[in-house]
């Protein structure tokens, strides 16, 4: 049998992603209270490994798996011999000697690629540089909390060739939506990306488009997305705030949103950066939901992925 890793948005197919969402929705509910991650009585335990900083991920990730009667094995890397230059792959072989699955968050998308070709336990990405696909799952559920996914468009403004933008684009064309990227030339999503998702919207009726003008990529949106100008391990700051800076997520670019739009942001925040304050706490705003929204998505995801449990 296969092993099945979360790598990247598009491991689940359009059913699976719909079937998950709706599972995730089931454990958020009060009462839900099962033990997937326990095994006649033991509990399995999941490495969550950090090769870059969290809070969010780090934090839902372990209580989700202890709520869900595992044991949570969290750790940064640099206190492990991976910082002492450890392979990645001998690293892959030993724990999956030890633990049922493995979280990591880390840089290059080889790396977590490499993790999963040498691991025979699943395998899930909590970040890299090219995905988020953990995120995604819970700004999807925050969405359907407010609308249907299929046909509802979101716009993403600020950098959208990173982590959250390859996601956003992947996920969302997967759920059936209309994603609209507002990004300057350099912070636009890349021709391979933008080409699998047009793959993927062909079976889903979702569509991509992209415009660098920001204005035209929120008019009329159901959902307008943001995530920081300046991500972990980028150094040239100056230069991304001074070219993102008409990008900002504003009262006045929101205003020309549907009225009932909502506002997501994966968070941590640049207040006054990619978001104003007015608009992360203004009536719009379900940043916080979209937060609490890991933990259910992510508790649902690993007892799908590990547990075997789908309902
Ligand atoms: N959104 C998110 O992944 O947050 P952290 O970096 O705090 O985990
Ligand atoms: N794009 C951001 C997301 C943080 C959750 C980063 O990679 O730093």
């Amino acid at each position: 049998m296969t092993t099945r890793h979360f790598l990247k948005d598009d491991d689940l197919t359009p059913e699976e992603q719909r079937e998950l969402l709706e599972f995730a929705a089931a454990v958020k509910r009060p009462g839900w209270n099962r033990h997937s991650l326990a095994h006649n009585g033991t509990p399995r335990s999941v490495a969550v490994i950090f090769e870059k900083p969290s809070t969010r991920t780090r934090l839902s990730f372990q209580v989700g798996i202890a709520e869900l009667g595992g044991n949570p094995v969290v750790i940064d890397s640099q206190s492990t011999q991976l910082g002492r230059g450890e392979t990645i792959a001998d690293t892959a072989r030993v724990l999956s000697r030890y633990v049922d699955a493995i979280v990591i968050r880390t840089f290059a998308d080889a790396r977590i690629t490499e993790l999963a070709q040498h691991a025979s336990v699943p395998v899930v990405n909590a970040l890299t540089d090219g995905w988020h696909p953990c995120q995604l799952l819970a700004d999807l559920m925050t969405v359907a909390e407010h609308k249907p996914l299929k046909g509802t468009a979101i716009a993403y403004v600020g950098d959208a060739a990173f982590n959250m933008g390859n996601s956003t684009v992947i996920a969302c064309s997967t759920a059936g939506m209309h994603v609209r990227i507002g990004a300057p030339a350099g912070y636009q999503p890349a021709r391979e990306v933008l080409d699998r998702a047009a793959e993927i919207n062909r079976t889903t009726g979702g569509s991509v488009t992209v415009t660098a003008d920001p204005v035209e990529a929120v008019t009329g949106a159901d959902v307008v997305s943001t995530d920081s100008w300046v991500s972990m391990g980028m150094e040239d700051r100056e230069q991304r705030l001074g070219e993102l800076a008409p990008y900002q997520l504003s009262t006045d670019l929101l205003s020309h949103a549907a009225d009932d739009a909502i506002v997501l942001h994966c968070l941590p925040a640049h207040r006054g950066e990619e978001i104003t304050d007015e608009v992360m706490d203004g009536p719009h705003s379900r940043v916080f939901d979209q937060a609490e929204n890991r933990l259910h998505a992510q508790k649902a995801l690993l007892a799908w992925l590990v547990g075997g449990d789908r309902r």
